[in-house]
């Protein structure tokens, strides 16, 4: 039966968008890694000419940063009203905050995804006006006038509470991948008792990588320059 705009607006509906629009922004973070870890490259003619050849991809660039923006935002508003539901659903709070073990999937990432979340949503905001519209340094590389993120990039992780900063952010975006990961497969409706334990697995697994990877950046430039 087709979806219409109405249906996804239901409690059920507005799941599978936040799950669909979390796994997009996922992809970002992936992606968004493998270019920063360039910087561990000590080459900052490659990391310049990698931003400048994403930034000359002109309305194609526009057209993803919107997409990303919109799936965001979506992202962020239907988690806050999934969130202010269930405590409306259950107004006399949990007072655990241990693991529940298994089989549940309770657990500190599932407790604190909403403040995880907000975390994530102040850092990014910070983090585009540090670095999309902070200083405009320029180098020429190859002849090609180009934007100098990297002499940025180095500036900003010479600020040790800049450092520390980023370092508490990518272990909240770990916590909330964790979670976020599988969480997303079951608002989709991929639950089986065979793939469900992989998935949980597979969440883990990328939420420690990328955090890792993340982290790693910052101290790396700390200590390098
Ligand atoms: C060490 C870690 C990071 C470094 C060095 C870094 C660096 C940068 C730089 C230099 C830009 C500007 C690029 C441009 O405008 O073309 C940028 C943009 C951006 N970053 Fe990061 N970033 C890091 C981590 C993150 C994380 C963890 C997130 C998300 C949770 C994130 C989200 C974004 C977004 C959404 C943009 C805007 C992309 C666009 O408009 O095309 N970044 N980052």
């Amino acid at each position: 039966m087709p979806v219409s705009c109405c249906d996804l607006w239901t409690t059920v509906g507005k799941k599978y968008l936040a799950a669909a629009a979390g796994l997009v922004f996922l992809v970002f973070v992936i992606v968004h890694l493998g270019g920063n870890l360039l910087l561990l490259l000590d080459n900052p003619n490659l990391y310049n000419s990698y931003s400048h050849h994403l930034v000359s991809l002109g309305p194609l660039l526009w057209f993803g940063e919107a997409v990303l923006l919109a799936f965001f935002l979506l992202h962020a508003v239907i988690g806050t009203l999934v969130y202010i539901r269930a405590r409306e659903a259950r107004p006399v709070g949990y007072h655990e905050i241990a693991d529940a073990g298994k089989p549940s999937r309770k657990t500190l990432s599932s407790r604190t995804m909403i403040w995880s979340g907000i975390v994530i949503l102040v850092f990014t905001i910070l983090h585009l006006i540090t670095f999309k519209f902070g200083e405009h340094y320029t180098v020429v590389v190859d002849g090609i006038e180009m934007r100098d993120f990297h002499t940025l990039v180095v500036e900003v992780f010479q600020k040790p509470g800049y450092v520390v900063w980023y370092l508490l952010a990518m272990v909240l975006l770990g916590l909330h991948l964790r979670h976020g990961f599988w969480s997303a497969f079951q608002s989709l409706g991929v639950n089986h008792p065979r793939y469900t334990p992989f998935i949980y697995g597979l969440g883990t697994g990328l939420a420690v990588l990328l955090a890792f990877g993340y982290i790693v950046i910052p101290i790396y430039v700390y200590f390098k320059y």
